[in-house]
């Protein structure tokens, strides 16, 4: 489809700094943001207060579609130009970010019914452009088509030190050791199931954040989408 505007697909391992420079490049842009992973992380939420178990296929499933169906999970844009994420009508975008809704949030997005589901929430959320999506799958099955794709990566241990950093910040007493098992293990589990895993789209910019400063890789990236932006509207 020909749109006016690009749809910028930034996927990558969690870590890798996709929400600051998300962000960061919308604002620069003018743009709106679509956190996708928010979306996974609302159905775990939803799970963990229904009491179901983030394994549990069946009832995870049938809970997602409902969820949709009844138009219960949605996202939508927030005074700071980010997205919030609602959950029958509240605003759960702080109350999502836990360890346990990352493992879920993880687990969930494994499950066919619960992707299927939540696919065309991001289309449509995307579809008319000047838009930048961050998630795992972006640029490989929700927006295939995107103008502009990204694939923002840095190594474990950067990846580790900086949730440690996060954490610490937070008061949270953690052990760096366990955080980086933990970035492993989520990145495993993202990256094997047979759905949708994290993997680099073909036609996507690699931008590895550990050897880049956030200004730069900020930069090289809202460099990209203008030249896009300008082939865009010149057709
Ligand atoms: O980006 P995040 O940490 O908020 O994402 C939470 C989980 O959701 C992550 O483990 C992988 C999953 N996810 C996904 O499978 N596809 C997306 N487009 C976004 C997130």
């Amino acid at each position: 489809m020909t749109r006016s505007r690009p749809v910028v697909a930034i996927d990558g391992p969690a870590g890798a700094g996709k929400s600051t420079v998300t962000l960061r490049v919308a604002t620069a842009l003018g743009y709106f943001v679509v956190d996708t992973g928010a979306l996974y992380r609302a159905i775990a939420l939803a799970c963990e207060l229904a009491g179901i178990d983030f394994d549990d296929f069946e009832r995870v499933g049938t809970l997602a579609e409902a969820l949709v169906a009844k138009q219960a999970v949605s996202i939508e844009g927030d005074a700071r130009g980010g997205s919030r994420v609602l959950l029958d009508g509240k605003d759960v975008s702080g109350a999502i970010r836990t360890q346990t809704l990352s493992q879920g949030a993880s687990k969930v997005s494994a499950q066919p019914r619960v992707r299927a589901a939540l696919l065309e929430l991001q289309r449509s959320a995307g579809r008319s452009g000047g838009v930048v999506l961050e998630g795992r799958d972006i640029g490989t099955v929700v927006f295939p088509d995107a103008e502009v794709k990204v694939f923002l990566t840095a190594s474990v241990e950067e990846r580790a030190r900086r949730r440690f950093e996060q954490l610490r910040a937070a008061g949270v007493d953690a052990d760096i050791e366990a955080v980086k098992r933990e970035v492993e293990e989520r990145d495993q589990r993202d990256s094997s199931r047979p759905i949708a895993p994290l993997r680099k789209a073909p036609d996507a910019l690699v931008v590895d954040s550990s050897v880049l400063s956030i200004d730069q890789v900020v930069a090289r990236i809202v460099t990209r989408v203008r030249e896009v932006a300008v082939e865009l509207a010149a057709q």
